[in-house]
């Protein structure tokens, strides 16, 4: 954290419509509350840096106080007031005029995305466009969904008479605190506001250092549509180790949703009586059968793999491969992986630097240790800076902490089994537990391993994978709690209420 006038990589792009979010005179963005792009009162700034470009400084934002988070939760609680009045038709309405805007305004949030991330160009862009398709299908799934509900008569229950009429219907829990990861600050930002709003909340949003602007731009694309009320998506920004907990612990939070590393776990620990959704690691396996079909395979693991240099908590992150067949999938994958691209994501380079040097560290020390214990490597190892060129392991064993631990980089390890057994052990003995996929020919075989492995999802003869967006998404143990994806985050962010007619007299008594 620095002074107020350290300066920052530069304004926004995108003229006018982001121009307010970045004070020239501070070099820095500002966060948004009540629908006004402010400084904080501390007079303080964080800083993130360039993945890509040496971890020079890259933005400069807003170091929140305490008192400004108390005040954003209160301006989010009245707006919600107001928004929950607002008939559902016309809050659908107003989420696809933020997603329109966001299609049209979608470049300078790439551009934010390949400086403050690295993300490669076409998944920048993608990342915007998939946002808004996002927001538009909740408006619409909220639309459907919310305006059922259930009537339920009294006579059902031994002794009671038909006088009362119960309906059931769902309202919102009021403000979410919305906390989205570094890997996905736009799309994991919208996946938990646009369900939220849908269903009549309000949020309150804690970016991630590392992709803050993103998500700063990502919300005047509702800032900036008529009829919104201010205050209903808040910014708030600074270091997590400075507000996070406050914002956690604090009483005008009716509900959290976090995307993110083992932080997950201590902020479902501090969350007070709310529901809580997280979707932390995860350690994908991808377990191959003798009758796969290899390319397929191949292929799935290269890009289940290597996507966004392995930032991704559904990549591919080992490969368990029976040994009838292991020598000829990694040949594939090897060939596959020599082909990817490495370099800037400007140049939309299939790998691009990992997201900081600590974390380029920490995935060297897991080869390290594997290559220490045996394993082959069928790559070169080679790091320029925050740059690792894609890195293929085989032989792994059960001693490397590659075959347990989340390396979060372009490093795929490669673990040989006999049997089915062997195979279910690299996943039902991993503390994480989100997503697997299995390739075989045999649909017997692959229902008959899924239905055994201990993750939220299993995907057959293709890479682990959130999307489609409305899909549900979640999982066990370590990995998270709650299911998400629009159909079951609008669910999620609301509660039941329940009203009751109590008749005069029992209604079948007045035929
Ligand atoms: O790492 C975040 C996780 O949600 C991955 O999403 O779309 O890359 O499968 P996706």
């Amino acid at each position: 954290m620095g002074s107020g006038h350290e300066g920052g990589a530069g304004a926004p792009g995108g003229g006018e419509f982001y121009s307010p979010l970045y004070n020239p005179d501070t070099g820095a963005y500002r966060f948004l509350i009540d629908g006004e792009w402010r400084d904080s009162a501390s007079g303080q700034l964080v800083h993130n840096a360039n993945p890509s470009k040496g971890n020079e400084r890259c933005f400069g934002f807003q170091a929140c106080t305490r008192d400004e988070v108390d005040a954003a939760y209160a301006g989010a609680k009245a707006a919600q007031r107001q928004w929950g009045r607002i008939p559902l038709n016309k809050r659908a309405s107003m989420l696809k005029a933020a997603a329109e805007l966001m299609r049209q305004h979608h470049a300078p949030i790439a551009d934010a995305l390949i400086r403050e991330i690295a993300k490669p160009k076409k998944d920048a862009t993608t990342e915007a466009k998939r946002s808004a398709d996002l927001i538009e299908y909740a408006a619409e799934e909220g639309c459907r969904s919310l305006a059922k509900g259930d009537m339920i008569t009294s006579d059902s229950f031994p002794g009671a008479e038909r006088d009362k009429l119960c309906m059931a219907h769902k309202v919102p829990l009021g403000v979410v605190l919305c906390i989205p990861p570094f890997n996905y600050p736009v799309n994991l930002a919208v996946s938990k506001i646009a369900p939220a709003l849908i269903a009549g909340n309000a949020c309150v949003v804690k970016p991630p250092t590392q992709g803050c602007v993103s998500a700063l731009m990502m919300a005047q694309c509702f800032k900036k549509v008529p009829g919104i009320p201010a205050g209903l998506v808040q910014v708030v920004t600074g270091r997590g180790a400075d507000i996070g907990d406050y914002m956690v612990e604090h009483p005008g939070a009716n509900c959290i949703s976090f995307t993110g590393g083992d932080t997950g776990l201590a902020v479902s620990r501090k969350a007070r009586m709310v529901p809580v959704q997280m979707e932390l690691g995860g350690k994908d396996a991808c377990i191959v059968f003798p009758d796969a079909d290899l390319d397929l395979a191949a292929t799935a693991i290269v890009k289940g793999g290597f996507s966004y240099s392995g930032q991704r908590c559904t990549a591919v992150k080992i490969v368990v491969a029976f040994e009838e067949i292991a020598d000829a999938l990694v040949a594939k994958v090897e060939e596959k992986t020599r082909k990817l691209t490495v370099g800037q994501p400007e140049d939309d380079a299939q790998i691009t630097a990992v997201v900081s040097a600590a974390s380029a560290d920490f995935i060297q020390g897991l080869v390290e240790d594997a290559v220490a214990k045996g394993a082959t490597m069928r790559t070169e190892w080679r790091r320029d800076a925050n740059l690792i060129w894609p890195c293929l392991v085989d032989d792994v064993t059960a001693e490397m902490r590659l075959c347990w631990e989340e390396p979060f980089g372009p490093v795929v390890p490669v673990v040989r089994v006999g049997t089915e057994e062997e195979a279910l052990r690299y996943v039902n003995e991993s503390k994480y537990g989100l997503q697997g996929c299995v390739f075989t020919r045999d649909i017997d075989r692959a229902i008959g391993i899924a239905d055994r492995m201990e993750t939220g999802t299993v995907q057959i003869n293709g890479p682990p994978a959130r999307g489609p967006d409305h899909f549900p998404f979640q999982g066990v143990k370590d990995s998270g709690i709650g299911s998400q994806g629009i159909v079951n985050s609008i669910e999620m962010m609301t509660k039941v209420k329940t009203t009751v007619i109590n008749l005069a007299k029992p209604s079948y008594a007045t035929a």
